[in-house]
């Protein structure tokens, strides 16, 4: 498709019709069909691809998110964006989280996501505070830009009927979750993940959980909080002290993807070195499945994020970043 028919084309408003032949989890709204905690996988740009995703699925985590696709780039049929957003049923219910800060792209992503990609929900990033993303206008400056928050969120929720969530952070600048979800609080926002950190905290930091349960008076749907956790114990006490619906995780999952299971099924027993090595194996024999050899160069991150903590991670890990096939991998392992 021509990126010029894809912009001017007419959006229309799809009937509910669809919906009769659409899969169990394709039916709007999934958020209240999931068992409560939720755990989702939360987005991570360079991260959360198909391989990942899937492994994370199949250890347990109830929700995956795409890393973030650019609206802008989807509309003008970028086909690197389009293949970030391509998916496998067994990663059901999959949500495909766009940035960007036009509208009118958000309205025509949301229709590609919903009738060719087929995803489950549609999450809009209000919480990126990568400075490339800032400069355009995407990401968490738009918590800075309630108006123009709304009219994307409008965008999507007027274009399809996948169910739409938001990603924000507890702050950005001197506006906090509240401020920026009490003017949104009477649109169809089917869940909210709140990141427990300022934007000026990035990645790491305190989590500011009190934000995060008072957050619960704007939100009609699911509300999901974020933010350091790594096992158990962290899971256990976001979620007590937030009184969330669930959690996402990010950095808890690198290298850990089984901390999925440990949660749901509430088994802290240790992950023997075997089964890691069995669960690194089929990780980078999806990747190179799925990207061929791209694939395992950029499983190599992930190599490294699996060894880490074990005795000999540092020798493993140098001749892990070099890899470039699953054989190498394998006898590496060995
Ligand atoms: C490598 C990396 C990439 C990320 N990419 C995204 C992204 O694409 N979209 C998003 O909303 N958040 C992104 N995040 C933020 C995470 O979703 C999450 O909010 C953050 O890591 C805090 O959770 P954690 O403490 O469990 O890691 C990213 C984080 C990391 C570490």
């Amino acid at each position: 498709m021509a990126a010029q028919t894809v912009l001017t084309s007419k959006i229309n408003y799809p009937s509910k019709q669809h919906n009769r032949l659409r899969p169990y989890f394709c039916m709007p709204n999934f958020w209240l069909k999931l068992k409560k905690p939720i755990y989702a996988l939360a987005p991570m740009a360079g991260v959360t691809d198909s391989a990942f995703r899937q492994i994370c699925k199949q250890y347990g985590a109830e929700v995956v998110y795409s890393e973030m696709v650019s609206a802008t780039a989807i509309v003008y049929n970028s086909q690197k964006t389009l293949a970030l957003m391509k998916f496998n049923k067994k990663e059901r219910p999959f949500v495909v989280q766009l940035f960007g800060a036009k509208p009118e792209h958000f309205a025509r992503a949301a229709r590609i996501a919903a009738k060719e990609i087929k995803s489950d929900g549609i999450d809009i990033n209000f919480g990126c505070p990568v400075k490339k993303i800032a400069r355009q206008g995407a990401g968490a400056v738009l918590m800075n830009n309630v108006k123009l928050a709304r009219e994307i969120i409008e965008a999507i929720i007027n274009n399809t009927d996948l169910p739409v969530s938001i990603k924000i952070r507890s702050r950005a600048g001197s506006t906090t979750a509240l401020d920026f979800l009490k003017p949104l609080a009477d649109l169809d926002i089917k869940a909210v993940m709140i990141h427990g950190r300022s934007v000026a905290e990035a990645q790491s930091g305190g989590v500011d959980w009190q934000i995060i349960k008072q957050a619960r008076q704007y939100v009609k749907g699911v509300l999901l909080a974020n933010g350091g956790v790594k096992d158990k114990i962290s899971a256990d006490e976001l979620l007590s002290k937030t009184g969330a619906d669930g959690i996402g995780i990010g950095q808890g999952a690198l290298g850990r993807p089984w901390i999925f299971s440990q949660l749901v099924a509430r088994n802290s027993q240790p992950i023997t070195k075997k089964k890691i090595f069995q669960i690194v194996l089929k990780h980078a024999k999806l990747a190179e499945k799925l990207k061929g050899q791209p694939g395992i160069i950029e499983m190599r991150k992930h190599l490294c994020w699996y060894v880490s903590g074990l005795p000999n991670a540092s020798s493993l890990r140098q001749k892990l970043i070099k890899v470039a096939s699953v054989d190498e991998i394998e006898k590496i392992l060995r």
